[in-house]
């Protein structure tokens, strides 16, 4: 992938008319394979402490995100502080596992060769290597060669828009919070993952700075081939922007209850936000929160 998602004519893949409302059901031929959840997580427990003062945060708790063939799909999590949505995201990403049940990967268990990149709310570079050489990083643990993963990585910046700033050390105020969220974004894009979690990932922004990035991050979505994008957010209208689906949960144990489509245009811009179906997305999702 070269170029800049900056560039209007950047980033605009041809989308197959099947394809244009990810939400929708897919049709299928009939003699076609069934297709499966490129996540799923399957009779979810997870308990915490015992007797009385047992917590349960999940019980008997499943969420499947299906495969969009060809396109992926960007998933928005909601739900209210504490009900679990990060834990959703450690399991996914195998920093954690539940007390019992099964996260499935296509139907299979964790290939333990492929990792699941994670963006946090909290700046998580490594502050004391430069921001290219944060990017190359994971090349690096896959084993690719020094000369090469530079490379790699040096295309990567390019599409967030950092190649200037590749020498520079990958901290605050040296760079901004929101080029450190593209640092952390590139870094978790250079190894092509299939899934990319992010679990709030512009909270600590501006707000101005926060839609830039959310323009940009779809303009990122839209220019992978084939990734799901598994995101948690505590804003309603940053959920409806950038989503094709958003998951709505409540706690304490945790259950799914609401799962909107949104059916506005693949490619996203301010037009987008101002249309009257953004407006009444908001309020569906402001409703199943309430
Ligand atoms: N190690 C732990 N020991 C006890 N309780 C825990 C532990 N880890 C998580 N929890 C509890 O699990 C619940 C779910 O936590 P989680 O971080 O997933 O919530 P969240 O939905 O992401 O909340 P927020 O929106 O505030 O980030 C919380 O009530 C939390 O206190
Ligand atoms: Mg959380």
């Amino acid at each position: 992938m070269t170029g800049n998602v900056f560039d209007p004519n950047y980033g605009n893949p041809a989308i197959p008319e099947s394809a244009a409302n990810p939400g929708d059901e897919i049709v299928q031929p009939a003699n076609a394979a069934p297709l499966t959840d490129v996540v799923e997580l399957r009779g979810i427990e997870q308990v915490y402490g015992q007797g009385d003062k047992a917590q349960v945060v999940f019980r008997n708790f499943s969420l499947s995100i299906p495969d969009i063939p060809d396109r992926g799909q960007f998933c928005t999590i909601m739900g209210p502080s504490g009900c679990g949505k990060s834990t959703i995201l450690r399991y996914i990403s195998g920093l954690q596992n539940p007390t019992a049940g099964e996260i499935l990967f296509k139907g299979k268990p964790r290939d333990p060769q492929k990792s699941v990149p994670m963006v946090f709310q909290q700046y998580s570079s490594f502050e004391w290597k430069s921001v290219l050489h944060n990017v190359t990083l994971p090349l690096e643990l896959q084993g690719v060669g020094r000369r090469e993963a530079e490379d790699q990585a040096m295309e990567m910046l390019k599409v967030v828009g950092l190649e200037a700033h590749a020498g520079k050390f990958a901290k605050y105020p040296n760079l901004s919070g929101g080029q450190l969220q593209r640092v952390a974004i590139a870094r978790s894009l250079v190894v092509h993952p299939s899934i990319l979690l992010m679990d709030e990932p512009f909270g600590a922004l501006d707000v101005k700075t926060r839609r830039e990035m959310q323009d940009f991050l779809r303009t990122i979505f839209e220019a992978q081939e084939d990734m799901t994008v598994i995101l948690v957010t505590h804003s309603e209208s940053e959920a409806v922007f950038l989503s094709d689906k958003v998951t709505v949960l409540n706690a304490n144990p945790a259950m799914i209850v609401a799962d909107i489509p949104i059916h506005l245009p693949a490619v996203r811009d301010d037009a987008a936000r101002i249309a009257p179906e953004f407006e009444h997305y908001v309020a569906q999702v402001r409703k199943a929160l309430s």
